[in-house]
């Protein structure tokens, strides 16, 4: 039997075609001290035959993945924090025009995009449940709420602050199962001309480079053109705009607008017919997508086993969150690698989720290089390798896994 799950979009039967397994909270660094029993879900992937939504099987309860010790920090990327503020910028130049303009971003994090709005003395709110990340943004001058956004939160602010011009949501929206609250909280908070801008990971990216480490617990739904066209449409919304992005391994951009209000771009109807002529969320390609992934995991297992065996030192590069689908699923542990370095603090001194593998500073790679670096934080290898020329110059190598495996 195929399980199945309902659609939490149009309430259609969901089809799984992945199993990844017992998985724990991407984000939960465990203290190496800590004997409390850990917190596993099954983390399996679905499509929605009705709607074409891709989205996990199984929900995490959202208090479990977003509070106080949250520990991802958005700033911690030099090239994410030029995208943001890049788009402060473009928000600011395209829709934030009028006369006392209001912007709501959602999960705002450290601040890293609203801070260039605060710093343009926009009127601005941030819906931000993580309360350690919330103090970051407002010692930064971003006014934060600490609440998940949906409807009922929603309408508080539009009777507090009035209509919102934009809405913005960064790596966010996908994260939210329970789109229905949200889509509607939306249509209440918007003035009629208004826009919800939000980017996120891509499926048609995901499917292109099998890059299954996009699953995980927060990771609820992974949006195409094509579902989030009739998502919207359910809500009284249109899809009017969507752009390509590199970010994140690559993302969409996606510009929603009540209905009838906007014209859709032409870049609406490319996107729409390149969907259709992939069909991405096909049987055969998400059987196709499965084979891909089987493949590059046990390649990628056998590598390191074999380094292992020849005893090179191997490390892991980034504490991402997508890095605990690659090493929960692929059976990845403190044998294979020795630590995984990050810069981020409430990481460090930790255990990875479910792997156990010991979480470094960044000085702990560059105090004695290892021989090879198995690159987690993939999305932000140009970044990455153009501040680590030092290793490759000291005859390291870097093991990558997406699209395939391969060392260089
Ligand atoms: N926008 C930032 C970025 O792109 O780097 C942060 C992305 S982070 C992966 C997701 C954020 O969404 C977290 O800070 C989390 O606390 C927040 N979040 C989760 N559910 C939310 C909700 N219902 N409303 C607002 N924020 C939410
Ligand atoms: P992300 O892929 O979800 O953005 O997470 C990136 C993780 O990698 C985050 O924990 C910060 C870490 N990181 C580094 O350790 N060094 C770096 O140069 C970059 C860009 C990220
Ligand atoms: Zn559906």
């Amino acid at each position: 039997m195929v399980p199945t799950t309902t659609c939490r979009v149009c309430r259609g039967t969901v089809t799984e075609f992945m199993d990844f397994g017992r998985q724990p909270l991407s984000d939960a660094f465990r203290e190496p001290d800590d004997t409390g029993e850990e917190f596993f879900y099954r983390l399996a992937v679905g499509a929605c035959p009705d709607c074409q939504m891709v989205q996990l099987m199984e929900e995490v309860p959202r208090e479990r993945m977003f509070h106080e010790g949250y520990p991802y920090y958005s700033s911690g990327s030099t090239v994410m924090r030029a995208h943001f503020e890049a788009t402060a910028e473009k928000l600011l130049a395209e829709h934030l025009t009028g006369p006392d303009p209001f912007v709501v971003e959602l999960g705002c994090n450290d601040g890293v995009m609203l801070e260039t709005v605060a710093r343009a003395g926009v009127r601005h709110l941030g819906m931000e449940p993580s309360g350690a990340v919330s103090e970051v943004a407002r010692s930064k001058g971003v006014r934060v709420r600490n609440a998940f956004f949906e409807k009922e939160t929603a309408l508080r602010v539009r009777e507090e602050d009035g209509p919102a011009d934009v809405v913005y949501a960064a790596n966010t929206f996908c994260h939210i199962p329970y789109v229905d609250s949200v889509l509607e909280g939306i249509g209440e908070l918007l003035a009629p001309d208004g826009v919800f801008v939000f980017e996120d990971p891509y499926f048609g990216d995901v499917s292109a480079k099998a890059s299954f480490d996009q699953f995980y617990d927060e990771h609820f739904f992974l949006f195409t053109a094509t579902s989030v066209r009739n998502m919207a449409r359910r809500f009284g919304l249109d899809l009017v705009d969507v752009e390509r992005l590199p970010t994140h391994g690559g993302e969409l951009r996606y510009t929603l607008a009540k209905e009838g209000a906007r014209t859709p771009s032409r870049a609406v109807s490319a996107i729409l017919a390149e969907e259709e002529e992939r069909d991405l969320t096909s049987p055969e390609a998400l059987r196709s997508f499965g084979d891909r992934v089987r493949g590059n995991c046990e390649s990628l297992t056998k590598e390191l086993r074999s380094l292992r065996d020849q005893g090179r030192r191997v490390v892991g590069y980034g504490a991402t969150a997508k890095s605990a689908t690659v090493l929960n699923f692929c059976g990845i542990d403190a044998e294979l690698l020795e630590f995984v370095c990050d810069t981020t603090p409430a990481k460090q001194g930790r255990l990875t989720p479910g792997s156990g593998v010991r979480v470094l500073g960044h000085e702990a790679f560059t105090a004695s290089y290892p021989d090879y670096a198995l690159l987690l934080a993939w999305n932000h290898a140009e970044e990455i390798m153009a501040k680590e020329v030092g290793f490759r110059e000291a005859g390291g190598r870097w093991i990558q896994y997406v699209p395939d495996v391969r060392i260089e």
